[in-house]
């Protein structure tokens, strides 16, 4: 399949925190799934750990450079629409981003940065259907930023019935935090 390497997300700061905590995470049986996984550098490093790990993304330029360029077994799909099963963990660099409709670019890139106007759109569909594919003692690794709101985040989490912890943080520019929040399905 071609892609248009321009309209894939390409590898910063976010990709690399969720990586590093990732690999943290991560056990070499655990089935693993990006959602998100746009050039498949995040699913590259943890299938090296965990063989059992696939991609997925909206945008088929991203599906088919993942595949192509970082080896990764790509699925197209709006979150978990076209996913079948359960999976031990679960990693998304989400698109975190408060957009305002008249800030929207009408490109394939737009996927990757356009959290609607909290930033937590995506999210806040994301979070229950990832529950629904979440086996028992599974994990979700969410990267999110100061900017998506950290707090209604985590109570995001908390309204589907999981907990939320910060296990990695990192300042980039002008005092923005990247955040990735470890998300378990509450005990109670
Ligand atoms: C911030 S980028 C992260 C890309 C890559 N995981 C990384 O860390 O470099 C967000 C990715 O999520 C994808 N995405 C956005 N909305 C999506 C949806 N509803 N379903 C699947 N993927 C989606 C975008 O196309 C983009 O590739």
């Amino acid at each position: 399949m071609s892609f248009d390497a321009s309209q894939v997300y390409q590898p910063a700061e976010d990709t690399f925190l969720l990586i590093r905590a990732a690999l943290a995470e991560v056990k070499p049986e655990d089935s693993v799934i990006e959602i998100g996984t746009g050039s498949g550098a995040v699913a590259s490093a943890v299938q090296k750990a965990a063989p059992r790990t696939i991609g997925v993304d909206i945008n088929p330029h991203a599906v088919a450079y993942a595949h192509a360029v970082n080896g990764v077994e790509t699925v197209r799909s709006d979150l978990f629409s076209a996913v079948s099963g359960m999976f031990d963990l679960i990693l998304f660099n989400a698109p975190y981003l408060p957009t305002l409709p008249e800030e929207r670019i009408d490109d394939w890139l737009e996927y990757a940065l356009d959290g609607g106007v909290s930033g937590r759109d995506v999210i806040e569909r994301f979070l229950p259907q990832a529950l629904s594919h979440l086996t028992d003692t599974g994990r979700i690794l969410l990267l999110i930023s100061s900017l998506t709101g950290l707090s209604e985040t985590v109570s995001l989490c908390a309204a589907c019935g999981a907990d939320a912890a910060v296990c990695a943080e990192e300042e980039v520019e002008d005092g923005e935090m990247l955040y990735v929040l470890k998300i378990m399905r509450s005990l109670v």
